[in-house]
């Protein structure tokens, strides 16, 4: 360790994404990204804050980020104060766990989940226990013990599509007031409830989403969170002690532009889930056991063949697809819903992969 680092540094286990590779040719299926480019309106609002020669960007943007809010705002029937926006839901994860998370009792998050979640708790030092999944791989909200200071959850789950209905989380905010449950919906569009329309009614519930996916928006990098406007302050507190402009002129665009857009959202949604029906057949009937998914990604393990063999044949046929080493997962594959072509592809692949 260099002893110019703070001791932290050394403490730290970062998360490692999915891989972006720099060849062109190949079928992604390993980071959950969108297969289809944004409503066409994204590039349109763009190109108008370029204008001809790019004067607008000589400003420093909105750091209240005022046009985003008060569009997501519009679009899910909150007040803007209710809204808060940040540089990828990632960021605005890093902001709640430091201004919402850490509490002297611990937090509490499944064993089978984003593996940003414990990067995040090293980062700032905060405790955390693992709330087993079930044997249906399944979040069980009344397991979580009652002296937890707060739940963090992804609905629909990610590693593993599956969603909690929004009764049974309703029913836990009810029943542990003084537990902060922040619900991470970066899935939500492709078949989950929202719990959004609960923010109203309850004081220590924060949901947050992602433009990433259902928006076809992961390179700009916009995330949000909905909370009651006390708890929207504790993230601004820690924005404006850490970056003022998170958000640019250019992705503050592109973001109005895609939430106003909400029926390219419904077409391209439907789409996916499409797909995702016929994707999970096409494993199933290769062998595959696959979990019922509500989120833009199918997880799957052969019932005889290796997960990580797999996904070295499907890279060497140019497909990419996640595998996590991981205890409890290391026999699954997360694949990515592409289009149907893609969809296809993979399936060839597995089908030639899988021949006995
Ligand atoms: C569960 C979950 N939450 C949040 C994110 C972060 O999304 P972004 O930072 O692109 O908004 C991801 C990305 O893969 C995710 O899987």
């Amino acid at each position: 360790m260099n002893p110019f680092w703070s001791p932290v540094v050394g403490q730290l286990a970062p998360y490692v994404p999915g891989e972006q590779p720099k060849v062109e040719d190949l079928i992604k299926l390993n980071t959950n990204e969108n297969p289809y480019p944004p409503s066409p309106r994204v590039a349109q609002a763009i190109a108008q804050v370029l204008g001809s020669d790019g004067q607008a960007l000589r400003l420093y943007p909105d750091p209240a980020c005022t046009t985003v809010r008060e569009a997501a705002a519009r679009v899910y029937g909150l007040s803007a104060d209710q809204v808060f926006v940040g540089n990828g839901s990632d960021e605005v994860l890093a902001f709640v766990f430091q201004g919402l998370l850490n509490h002297s009792q611990p937090l509490v998050f499944p064993d089978i989940t984003y593996s940003f979640y414990p990067s995040y708790c090293r980062l700032y030092g905060i405790r955390y226990e693992l709330l087993p999944l079930t044997d249906a791989y399944e979040i069980d909200l009344p397991s979580v013990p009652a002296h937890a200071s707060a739940v963090i959850f992804p609905n629909p789950n990610a590693p593993t599509g599956k969603a909690v209905r929004r009764e049974w989380i309703e029913r836990f905010l009810k029943e542990r007031p003084n537990t902060v449950v922040v619900v991470d919906e970066a899935y939500v569009d492709f078949g989950a409830d929202s719990c959004v329309p609960l923010v109203p009614t309850y004081p220590n519930l924060l949901v947050t989403q992602s433009l990433s996916k259902s928006r076809a928006l992961a390179g700009m990098r916009v995330g949000l969170a909905f909370g009651q406007p006390s708890l929207i302050e504790a993230l601004v507190r820690i924005k404006d002690s850490f970056n003022s402009y998170p958000i640019d002129r250019l992705a503050s665009a592109a973001a109005v532009a895609a939430l106003e857009d909400t029926d390219w959202l419904a077409r391209n949604s439907q789409q996916i889930i499409e797909d995702r029906d016929w994707l999970t057949g096409a494993l199933q009937y290769y062998g595959f056991q696959v979990l019922p998914s509500l989120a833009n990604f199918v997880f799957a393990r052969h019932r005889n063949f290796d997960a990580a063999k797999l996904a070295a044949g499907l890279r060497e046929r140019k497909i990419l697809v996640r595998h996590f080493d991981k205890p409890g997962i290391s026999d699954w594959l997360r694949i990515t819903v592409g289009t149907r072509a893609q969809c296809e592809a993979l399936a060839d692949a597995v089908e030639a992969l899988t021949k006995t």
